[in-house]
């Protein structure tokens, strides 16, 4: 089978894609240029705000966000999403779109579709704006994120998320972003299409990898994460830690000593 070429925004990668979350300065300039790409996720909404989903991101979150990764990002490409009901009709969507990329400059808007906005994905394109195009799971239709499951099992959703895959690439998107979609779909859905894949739990098929920075370095071991996140590091162990020897330090005095004071 012919190798198919992984290039977004003209850039070419050899090998597969790999992308996180970034929603803030500190995190950026820690990511810049060891990833390839680095979203600004709606999902700060649960990761950050503490929302039990990302139907209350609004616009002005992701602007302010937006703009504190992108001033720090210079090698990796930025993707933003567009948050839930700001892409409800051709012309809100291209308002709302504008208004985000004039101000973030990022690269790249994500929208979440379905057979039925496909037209937005479109219209955008059309208008020369980059757009991903986020499948499968679309976490802004949960009200609670319990409830989601892999998509894939029916003969029926299968049929419609390969049909789904062709439609967004033929509308224009750059790449599409797969979430949790079972392996074999994504392995067909991936080389049915000539864009990228990018997958989030959909398998080693896709043609790159996101996951939300929050969960690979376990900030936050109090809810029970999705079996597809893999954690690298457990920040949260070592984060404690060193607040317990703070507050032991404090109440000992032995913080601040002259070191950290100006005599
Ligand atoms: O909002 C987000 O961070 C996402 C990822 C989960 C892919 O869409």
């Amino acid at each position: 089978m012919k190798k198919k070429i992984l290039k977004i925004l003209g850039q070419e990668f050899k090998n597969p894609i790999s992308c996180l979350t970034a929603y803030s300065a500190s995190i950026s300039k820690l990511l810049d240029g060891n990833v390839d790409m680095i979203l600004i996720g709606d999902s700060l909404g649960s990761t950050l705000y503490g929302m039990k989903n990302s139907r209350n991101v609004t616009i002005q979150m992701m602007k302010m966000h937006g703009l504190a990764v992108t001033k720090n990002i210079k090698k990796s490409i930025t993707v933003i999403d567009m948050p839930y009901k700001t892409y409800d009709n051709t012309n809100q969507a291209l308002r709302n779109a504008k208004n985000l990329l004039k101000y973030t400059k990022a690269k790249i808007l994500k929208l979440e579709v379905n057979k039925n906005n496909l037209s937005i994905v479109k219209y955008l394109s059309d208008k020369n704006l980059n757009v991903i195009a986020h499948i499968g799971v679309t976490p802004q239709s949960y009200v609670d994120f319990k409830k989601i499951r892999a998509v894939g099992k029916s003969e029926r959703e299968v049929k419609n998320l390969i049909s789904l895959a062709n439609d967004v690439e033929r509308a224009g998107a750059k790449a599409i972003l797969l979430e949790c979609v079972f392996a074999d779909i994504a392995k067909k859905i991936t080389s049915s299409v000539s864009i990228p894949t990018i997958g989030i739990g959909s398998s080693k098929y896709c043609d790159g990898q996101v996951l939300v920075f929050d969960d690979i370095i376990n900030i936050d071991n109090s809810h029970k994460s999705p079996k597809f996140v893999k954690k690298y590091m457990n920040f949260e162990y070592l984060a404690k830690k060193a607040i317990k020897k703070f507050d032991k330090d404090i109440k000992s005095r032995k913080f601040p000593s002259k070191k950290y004071s100006y005599n």
